[in-house]
């Protein structure tokens, strides 16, 4: 199919890249020179696994291009909009500015019978009135609202093989002919048998930050259980493992630790909080102010580790920080826990050195009061005290022997409850992880 996706960020550069490897023919559109010309040339500017080479495979084919100019989508079948929704500023909502700016700019090229996609994530009611402006300029146009649920690190399998596909369609007879473009192009994954729900817009937007919203939530009940665990010496590790072997529960996303960071989660349990008081359902998310309270209280725990570890006194001590990224696999540092902890650190008074394979260009571009390094050894060299935040697998698989030849005091905060505390213990460290006794 002929394919055009507005905006080339995370999203939209990860869809426009996964449609063209799947053997549709694809223009991404955005109003960033800079990136539209690094995209052309398979250069990215944010680090996905396995983006470069689908990139360079589907430029060289002539089946994907990057343009700023929008009169390239004029004839695609399909539209995606992968435009961004940040947090306003000063405010908690979600600013939907760059949609309905896509949306003015793209409406004039949109072929009668033509669909758009919207894909970014949005308050509950803005398809509606999307379609409404879009049908001003182009009553014959359709538009659906089809939510994107990729994870950084894993964005490109997560696009090309989904857990399942979610199509919101207009009422009437729009809605069957809008469904069956979208059939068309995820006829790869629906013939493998991927779960499809066909729904209206309002419950497409709602599955999106409902989704995230379950994340950020179960992550938090296991950040409050360890919060328990350590007042009462229990092992909130443990606890993750039985309470997950129930089927009803499961043990994915109860991972206690630095918490939650990304463009994502935070950012929309905020933007839904904010909705559902325009709504008048304020009290009914008031969970999520809560869940959002627990995320960032282990931060402050976590800093706070360090400091008892360092028996009060942070000035003038050498702390390495393992990790920057807000999660492994990813150059992303928006919002990430381990960014945060290396800034309170360091406010505190401490010499930190930070590590990361990745994120460091991002992370030095925000904070250059910070001392970075790729490489972990030269982190550790001479530390006393070594900080996993991130679960890179390098410091996953860190020798406690070998490192403890390079420090200059043995411990060690285990931020995200990785490590093996036995092995560490072994090897002379002090080890302190997150509600682990
Ligand atoms: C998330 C959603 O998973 C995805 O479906 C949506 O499309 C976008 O938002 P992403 O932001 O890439 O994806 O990261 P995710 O893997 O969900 O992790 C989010 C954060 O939670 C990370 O900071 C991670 O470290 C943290 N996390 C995750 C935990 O603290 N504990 C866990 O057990 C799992």
């Amino acid at each position: 199919m002929r394919l055009s996706v507005i905006g080339c960020g995370y999203l939209g550069a990860v869809h426009a890249a996964c449609m063209a490897e799947l053997g549709h023919d694809v223009v991404g559109i955005d109003v960033d020179p800079t990136k539209v010309a690094a995209l052309n040339l398979a250069q990215p500017t944010l680090y996905e696994p396995g983006l470069v080479e689908i990139l360079q495979r589907n430029l060289t084919n002539g089946r994907l291009r990057f343009t700023t100019d929008f009169a390239a989508a004029a004839d695609a079948q399909v539209h995606f909009l992968g435009v961004g929704t940040p947090q306003k500023r000063g405010e908690q909502a979600a600013d939907l500015s760059y949609v309905y700016a896509a949306v003015d700019s793209l409406a004039p090229y949109v072929a009668p019978g033509a669909l758009i996609a919207g894909k970014s994530t949005v308050p509950v009611g803005t398809a509606a009135s999307v379609e409404a402006r879009l049908k001003q300029v182009q009553p014959e146009a359709m538009l659906a609202w089809n939510p994107e649920f990729l994870r950084e690190g894993v964005a490109v399998s997560d696009t090309i093989s989904p857990d399942r596909i979610v199509y919101g369609l207009p009422a009437g007879p729009d809605g069957e002919k809008a469904r069956a473009l979208l059939d068309q192009v995820y006829s790869q994954a629906l013939s493998a048998g991927t779960p499809l729900v066909a729904t209206d817009f309002a419950t497409a937007e709602l599955v999106k930050v409902a989704a995230n919203a379950f994340l950020a939530t179960k992550i938090s009940f296991i950040n409050a259980m360890s919060e328990v665990a350590a007042a009462t010496g229990a092992d909130v590790t443990k606890l993750a493992d039985a309470i997950g072997y129930d089927e009803r529960i499961g043990r994915k996303f109860l991972n206690a630790g630095a918490g939650f960071g990304g463009g994502c989660l935070p950012k929309d349990i905020r933007a839904f909080r904010a909705r559902a008081e325009e709504l008048g359902l304020g009290d009914t998310l008031t969970f999520l102010k809560e869940v959002e309270s627990i995320n960032l209280r282990q931060r402050v725990r976590i800093s706070e580790l360090v400091v008892e570890a360092l028996d009060g006194h942070l000035m003038g001590h050498r702390v390495a920080v393992l990790g920057l990224a807000f999660k492994p696999e990813s150059d992303d540092v928006r919002d990430s826990p381990a960014l945060d902890v290396a800034v309170r650190l360091h406010g505190l008074g401490a010499d930190v050195v930070c590590a990361d394979p990745k994120a460091i260009a991002n992370a030095a571009a925000l904070h250059p009061q910070l001392s970075y390094t790729e490489e972990v050894t030269d982190a550790i060299d001479g530390a006393e005290v070594l900080v996993l935040l991130t679960e890179w697998k390098q410091y996953r698989e860190l020798d406690p022997a070998l490192a403890a030849t390079k420090v200059r005091g043995r411990i060690v905060i285990d931020g995200r409850n990785v490590l093996d505390p036995e092995a560490w213990r072994r090897a002379g460290w002090r080890y302190y992880g997150v509600g682990r006794n």
